[in-house]
């Protein structure tokens, strides 16, 4: 990875001859398959409910629903266009994902996801470094009051551990991140894993993904 800004890594565009509302992010290629590699080996087959946090344009949980369809995958998403586009892709694709809903995760969302619980899962990539740390300590509150025993807890994307980046290219980028916005920047592990125990979640454990990227997993106690 580069020393990219957030902006060149994420920027949808509309899908090429098509006006029905689908954006293509072009980060979809390059990480979906491995991503779906680690949710299987960490889900397996067990049936339940899973909800995606700034699902973007909606690609990725397309690709999700598809790769484990023993679990009934929830979009959310805050920015509108985005929620038009992830539900431009579920008509494209004509399976019965619900809507997205209007989830801003920058508060505790318990009540939001109520009739979702308990949930198996609750995964967000590329969110709480783009976003003010507020967004991680609420989503994992709330992750500790709404999954199900043994449900997992992700984030996908660029972490630094002890304090460490794991590549230049994600030194540069958090560098880019704090310029745009100084409340964003690449979360640590560490301290994330340190939230996430005082909640009652378990040890975090992590998945190496291409580009420097981790999935950093918390477990909800069986
Ligand atoms: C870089 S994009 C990642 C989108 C998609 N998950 C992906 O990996 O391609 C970040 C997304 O986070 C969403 N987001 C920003 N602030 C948020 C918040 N407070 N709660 C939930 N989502 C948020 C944005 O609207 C945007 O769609």
């Amino acid at each position: 990875m580069s020393g990219k800004r957030h902006s060149e890594n994420f920027r949808p565009g509309r899908v090429p001859g098509h006006s029905d509302g689908r954006l293509y992010s072009p980060t979809f290629e390059r990480n979906h398959q491995p991503v779906i590699a680690a949710l299987l080996a960490r889900l397996g087959t067990e049936p339940g409910a899973a909800l995606e946090i700034g699902s973007g344009v909606g690609q990725h949980i397309q690709a999700f629903a598809r790769a484990l369809p023993h679990l009934r995958w929830q979009p959310s998403e805050p920015d509108p266009i985005h929620r038009n586009s992830i539900d431009a892709w579920s008509a494209f694709f004509g399976n019965n994902l619900p809507a997205a809903i209007a989830l801003d995760a920058s508060r505790e969302f318990g009540t939001e996801i109520a009739q979702l619980a308990p949930l198996r899962l609750i995964f967000s990539m590329n969110v709480i470094h783009i976003a003010p740390y507020g967004v991680a300590s609420s989503i994992i509150t709330t992750a500790a009051h709404r999954l199900a025993p043994g449900g997992w807890l992700g984030f996908y994307g660029p972490f630094t551990e002890g304090g460490l980046h794991t590549g230049e290219g994600n030194a540069n980028f958090d560098a880019g991140l704090r310029a745009d916005n100084p409340a964003w920047g690449v979360r640590d592990v560490d301290e994330l894993a340190a939230l996430a125990i005082a909640a009652g979640l378990s040890q975090a454990e992590l998945d190496v993904m291409p580009a420097n990227n981790r999935i950093l997993w918390f477990q909800q106690p069986a």
